[in-house]
């Protein structure tokens, strides 16, 4: 343990850790899962939620995974264990490195279509003339032996970067990449103005119709919300437990969920307009954007360029948050298994590779091999989304609520005395109360008890 701890490494500077938090946040959670679930779940009631909840307890609980992250340094059992003497807490280690497991696995499937895309794009295959042409193109990339053999080149990508370390490399490429998909991001925005369906998009995405709130809805935006903040499984923990001791927490995790929320709602600018414009329908599920972008492509000028550049920026994207994923249960192999950085990120590869290759054969081979009438990905996604993030960021709410002493907290938040925080009283409040209490009715709401 004592080597683990002097070999930790902590990122260089603040903006660095800023940026790599945020690379952790901003992936595919934006990009395809926020469009698609706005989209199944009704538009607008869904996005206040949505907002509602990252405000009310993603902002607390991103406080909450910082301060028990940097203040232990530890991985998240770690974290947990150097806290409390006793070993309940466990539990939400563990529920938070294997369902980080089971979140690579579809997450990789995804990532591999973005990568798809990128090359279709180049080779001009994304230029369809009809409707029809267009679905079967995308049935092609995204269904048999295409899409498993660039969901492990994803994985591969991903565990190369892990060898290296976090530190460097992701640290010097979140800084020049998040912006520039930033940009590309507001270019994509500004453009939807000028399609035929922008304010039909628009009053989609942001007129509440209240009467299509349902529990499936609220435990929806709330799953979404955990996912999108990276929440619930000690993921902004890790990437905290490499946070300098001069790196204000409170001011990190409001940057974090604002440009986070951004980056979701640029996203449904982007899609809903062009959804209403090309008559495709925002029911579409999971395929909504890898559908809906290539039209939006086609009618720009230089198309393919736009589309080559926004596909790969979306995987790099991608990379950056699968990282943060890994690097739960890597730095978990390492610390708490004393097993090497490398037997460690190995052990983790194996269990991503094996769930991925579940997930990615989901939409071929094992189409029909459903659980409670869910193929792999999508209970891999339900299961991780709605039940395991909102059940490890309750644990974590409480624990450092309760069972942390508000001294540590208001150390670690004012970095021991460096300046002030004015909110560490609702903060504690927050975590006590509000977290878990909203955690656990939705709960009780999502299975009909309430
Ligand atoms: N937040 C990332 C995204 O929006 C995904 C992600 C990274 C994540 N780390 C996580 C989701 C930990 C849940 C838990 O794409």
């Amino acid at each position: 343990m004592g080597e683990a701890i002097k070999e930790r490494a902590v990122f260089a500077t603040k903006i660095g850790a800023v940026a790599t938090t945020v690379g952790s946040a901003v992936g595919l959670g934006n990009i395809w899962r926020f469009p698609y679930e706005a989209g199944i779940h009704g538009g607008g009631a869904f996005l206040i939620l949505y907002l509602i909840f990252v405000l009310l307890i993603g902002i607390p609980l991103l406080c909450a995974e910082f301060i028990m992250g940097r203040g232990t340094r530890s991985n998240v059992l770690g974290a947990y264990r150097k806290l409390s003497p006793t070993r309940h807490w466990d539990y939400f280690g563990i529920l938070g490195i294997v369902s980080s497991i089971l979140i690579i696995s579809f997450y990789a499937v995804v990532a591999g279509w973005t990568a798809e895309f990128c090359i279709a794009s180049i080779s001009g295959q994304l230029e369809f003339t009809t409707q029809e042409a267009r679905h079967e193109g995308f049935m092609q990339l995204t269904t048999g032996a295409n899409s498993i053999i660039w969901t492990l080149i994803f994985l591969f990508f991903n565990f190369s970067i892990l060898f290296l370390g976090v530190t460097k490399g992701i640290e010097r490429a979140s800084n020049i990449l998040m912006p520039l998909f930033f940009l590309l991001l507001i270019a994509f925005c500004i453009n939807s103005f000028n399609l035929p369906g922008f304010s039909a998009g628009i009053n989609y995405l942001f007129q509440p119709d209240f009467s299509k709130v349902s529990s499936s809805v609220i435990l929806g935006a709330l799953g979404q919300a955990f996912f999108s903040l990276s929440l619930g499984l000690g993921c902004m923990m890790t990437y905290a437990s490499y946070f300098s001791d001069r790196n204000r927490l409170g001011k990190t995790a409001a940057t974090t969920a604002l440009l986070d929320t951004m980056v979701a709602i640029l996203a449904g600018i982007i899609i809903f307009p062009a959804v209403f414009s090309f008559g495709l329908s925002p029911e579409a599920g999971p395929t909504l954007v890898f559908e809906v972008l290539p039209h939006i492509f086609n009618q720009l000028p230089g198309g393919m360029w736009w589309s080559t550049l926004f596909f790969l920026l979306l995987f790099l994207a991608s990379l950056t948050s699968t990282v943060s994923m890994s690097e739960i249960s890597i730095s978990y192999f390492c610390e708490e298994k004393g097993m090497t950085r490398k037997s460690a990120t190995f052990t983790s590869a194996f269990f991503s590779f094996i769930g991925a290759l579940l997930c990615a054969m989901s939409f071929g081979w094992l189409s029909d091999f459903k659980i409670f009438g869910l193929n792999f990905f999508n209970l891999f996604d339900y299961v991780s989304s709605n039940i395991a993030l909102p059940i490890g960021g309750m644990g974590c709410s409480i624990f450092v609520g309760w069972v942390v002493k508000k001294r540590y907290i208001e150390n670690q938040l004012t970095d021991f005395g460096a300046f002030k925080f004015k909110f560490i009283g609702i903060l504690v409040f927050f975590l006590r109360w509000i977290c878990p209490m909203a955690i656990f009715l939705i709960f009780l709401n999502s299975i009909g008890i309430l």
